[in-house]
């Protein structure tokens, strides 16, 4: 089973129809999805049969109920701790691109993470997020040692820009020479970042992969091999939000049964086309 680790949200959605004045009203349009990298790959693992588990921290208040429940009624086991208030992103979808602002709330402040949370595990994904900040970062480099102890695949993601800020760059590529992940699945702008050559995996991943929307998926291995996998166009883009989770989800699902990592970038940007289709990080309309 996957075990998925890191932040649990609310993600409202703001469609701006002009860029807003001060001191005036503006008419939008508005959703609330669920945010949070680490929730999403779970939501989106047991939509498609899977049975996983999210460790998080959450707050002690509705909305942090609210998603709560909705993640158990998808079928992912909670090991989560409530306390204190849940965090939020606001998305401010304009005509010139997407905004993103963001309060983690409670979220980072886990400072305990149980071994026992790896029972039955066979891969596990951290949000970058979760590294970047202690106290909860001190509790996953911990688990770190039992996952290793456990021969569980690590899968990592980002680090976006706020990881960036928060984390650095140089800290980020020291943990995955230490790690030694299975896959880092990143996106172009993140990969651009970290001042590699465009065509350089990550040192100590065994594959790195680089998403880039409709274009081609880079899939880089340790080996040297470079494989650049075409994304099917899609017909309907609805909205997207979680789309780069969809595709995380889809390549644990597809390295789970065993597929190389072509395989699973296939399988990838299969459920990704799913999760534009709908409105929110889902890949089905209920
Ligand atoms: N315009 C598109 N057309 C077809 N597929 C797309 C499009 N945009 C994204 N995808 C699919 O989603 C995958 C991930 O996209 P992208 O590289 O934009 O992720 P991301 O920037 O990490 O997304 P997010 O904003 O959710 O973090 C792509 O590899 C592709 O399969
Ligand atoms: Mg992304």
């Amino acid at each position: 089973m996957l075990v998925c680790v890191g932040d649990l949200l609310e993600n409202i959605l703001v469609v701006l129809p002009t860029v807003p004045n001060q001191n005036s009203v503006t008419k939008i349009r508005s959703a609330r999805v669920r945010g949070g990298s680490a929730a999403n790959v779970a939501a989106l693992d047991a939509e498609q049969g899977g049975t996983p588990r999210f460790v998080g921290q959450i707050g002690n208040d509705t909305l942090g109920r609210t998603l709560s429940e909705d993640l158990q009624r998808r079928g992912v086991d909670l090991a989560v701790k409530q306390e204190g208030a849940t965090g939020v992103t606001l998305t401010l979808i304009g005509r010139g691109g997407r905004t993103l602002l963001t309060d983690r709330g409670t979220a980072r402040h886990l400072h305990i993470i149980e071994p026992s949370v790896l029972t039955n595990a066979t891969q596990i994904y951290f949000a970058l997020s979760a590294f970047v900040a202690d106290p909860m970062a001190n509790a996953v480099d911990r688990l770190l040692g039992d996952v290793r102890d456990r021969n569980i695949d690590l899968f990592i993601g980002g680090p976006n820009e706020a990881d960036r800020q928060d984390f650095g760059i140089k800290p980020f590529l020291e943990l995955v020479s230490l790690a030694k992940p299975q896959a880092v699945i990143l996106n172009h702008n993140e990969h651009q970042a970290l001042g590699l050559h465009q065509q350089r995996c990550i040192d100590g991943a065994a594959t790195t992969v680089v998403t880039n929307g409709a274009q081609p998926t880079l899939v880089l291995g340790a080996d040297g091999n470079a494989e650049s996998v075409s994304v099917p166009e899609v017909s309907e883009i609805r909205d997207r939000s979680g789309v780069g989770d969809g595709f995380i989800a889809g390549y644990l699902a597809s390295s789970r049964t065993g597929a190389n990592a072509r395989a699973a970038t296939d399988a990838g940007h299969r459920l990704a086309a799913k999760v534009l289709a709908q409105l929110g990080p889902t890949s089905t309309s209920d």
